[in-house]
């Protein structure tokens, strides 16, 4: 089985004129089943870019993304919408989980929204909290719930429809060291004892060390980390 993510020299831009800032230059990336991807670089680099094409959210200027075999910018945006909401997850620094629905309903609420049936979601929604060690804060709303636990719902929100990869921006950014800790360490889990795939943006040297592969984003190029205090 081949990649389950794959982009080819992508190439994206701002503005224009004297304005125009080249971000990506030309790049490639190749995601295998139960890899996680750590992209690190400076504030700017472009690492939310990137994740943004990854995830069939921005349309880049030149180069090819291929995800679940289909070639994400060559078909209809409808199309598009739909492989975004069954092949992507996707997990932000501010969880945006509803507030007025209860941790479960917030997970279940994709795989409701993608077909699924009410008792199917509900099964995979309390099997990810289980995962997550959050099964008796299933009835919580997030208002109810730490930073750290918000995040364990929001990445359980980006599983529920097992997608092909999860694409993670600065996850644990507002969080303090020990729930930092305990995210990278499901989702390093999640990677190895489910074969899902991460793409995660991070400015952690934690994650950084510990994932399969880290890159980091320079000069608009995706470039193998030499040695972590590269970028402490
Ligand atoms: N829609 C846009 N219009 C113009 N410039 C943009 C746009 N989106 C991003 N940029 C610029 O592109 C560059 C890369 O931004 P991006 O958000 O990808 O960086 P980043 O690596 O995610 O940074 P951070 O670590 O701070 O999140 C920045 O200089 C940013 O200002
Ligand atoms: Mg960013």
């Amino acid at each position: 089985m081949g990649p389950v993510l794959r982009v080819a020299g992508l190439h994206k831009s701002f503005g224009r004129g004297a304005a125009r800032l080249e971000v990506l230059r030309g790049v490639d990336l190749e995601v295998d089943r139960g890899e996680l991807v750590a992209v690190a670089g400076t504030s700017g680099s472009g690492k939310s870019t990137l994740l943004h094409i990854l995830g069939g959210l921005l349309h880049p200027d030149a180069g090819r993304a291929i995800l679940a075999g289909a070639d994400v910018y060559a078909i209809p945006e409808r199309a598009r919408a739909r492989l975004r909401a069954l092949r992507v997850g996707f997990v932000f620094q501010m969880h945006h989980l509803l507030p007025e629905f209860t941790a479960l309903e917030n997970i279940m609420l994709p795989g409701l929204i993608a077909g699924l049936r009410e008792s199917e979601a509900r099964r995979r929604a309390l099997e990810l909290l289980e995962w997550m060690s959050l099964a008796d804060r299933a009835g919580h709303q997030p208002g109810e719930l730490s930073g750290g636990e918000q995040q364990r719902v929001a990445v359980s929100r980006a599983l529920v429809n097992a997608p092909d990869v999860v694409l993670a921006d600065e996850p644990s950014g507002n969080l303090d060291p020990s729930s930092s800790e305990t995210l990278h360490e499901l989702l390093l889990r999640l990677s190895r004892e489910r074969q899902q795939a991460f793409v995660v943006a991070t400015h952690s040297p934690g994650l950084a060390k510990r994932a399969q592969r880290t890159l980091v984003l320079k000069s608009g190029r995706l470039e193998p980390l030499a040695a972590v205090e590269e970028w402490l």
